[in-house]
């Protein structure tokens, strides 16, 4: 994580459903292979934004669940998409364990809750988007693009 991001955009999200829309639209325009990590304290909004990428994506309602129990959850939508939450993981080794490592550069779009437990995690080029609270249902998220395509993801979903 050490390179400079390409591209940022920061908007401010008022509501739930705000955070909800942007996660769909993200949804509309993720492909395979691209690497999305989510970034922000318990309650910040990472699983509400995935629920949101997941609806845009045309995942089944019944597949999305909370990743609090498992490491990565398969969805099929438009493409394929893992939805992992590396909370309970400690360290790189982990990542082998899970086998969350073959899943990478795959024809599946992953999106990465707590990527900053195991920032090796990422691989080279990937969107990072940082969610904070911003008093009461406000959040600030920022998005920060790893790459051209994610910069051309970045461009495509805020402008
Ligand atoms: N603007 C907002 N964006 C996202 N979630 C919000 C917002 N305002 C309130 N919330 C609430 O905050 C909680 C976020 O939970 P969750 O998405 O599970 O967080 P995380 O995965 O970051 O721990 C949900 O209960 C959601 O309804
Ligand atoms: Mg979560």
């Amino acid at each position: 994580m050490s390179t400079e991001a390409s591209r940022v955009r920061t908007v401010r999200l008022a509501s739930p459903e705000e955070t909800h829309r942007l996660g769909v639209r993200l949804g509309e325009l993720l492909e395979p292979g691209d690497f999305v990590g989510l970034i922000g304290d318990l309650g910040a909004g990472k699983t509400h934004l995935v629920r949101g990428v997941a609806d845009g994506a045309q995942v089944p309602r019944s597949e999305v669940a909370s990743p609090t129990f498992a490491i990565v959850y398969p969805y099929s939508g438009r493409i394929p998409l893992y939805h992992a939450d590396l909370y309970r993981l400690t360290d790189y080794d982990d990542l082998y364990a899970t086998g969350f490592l073959d899943l990478e550069g795959t024809e599946s779009a992953m999106l990465v809750e707590w990527l900053d437990k195991i920032p090796q995690a990422a691989p080279r080029d990937y969107l990072r988007v940082t969610l904070k609270h911003a008093g009461g249902e406000a959040r600030e998220l920022t998005a920060e693009a790893f790459g051209a395509r994610p910069a051309a993801l970045l461009d495509a979903w805020m402008g």
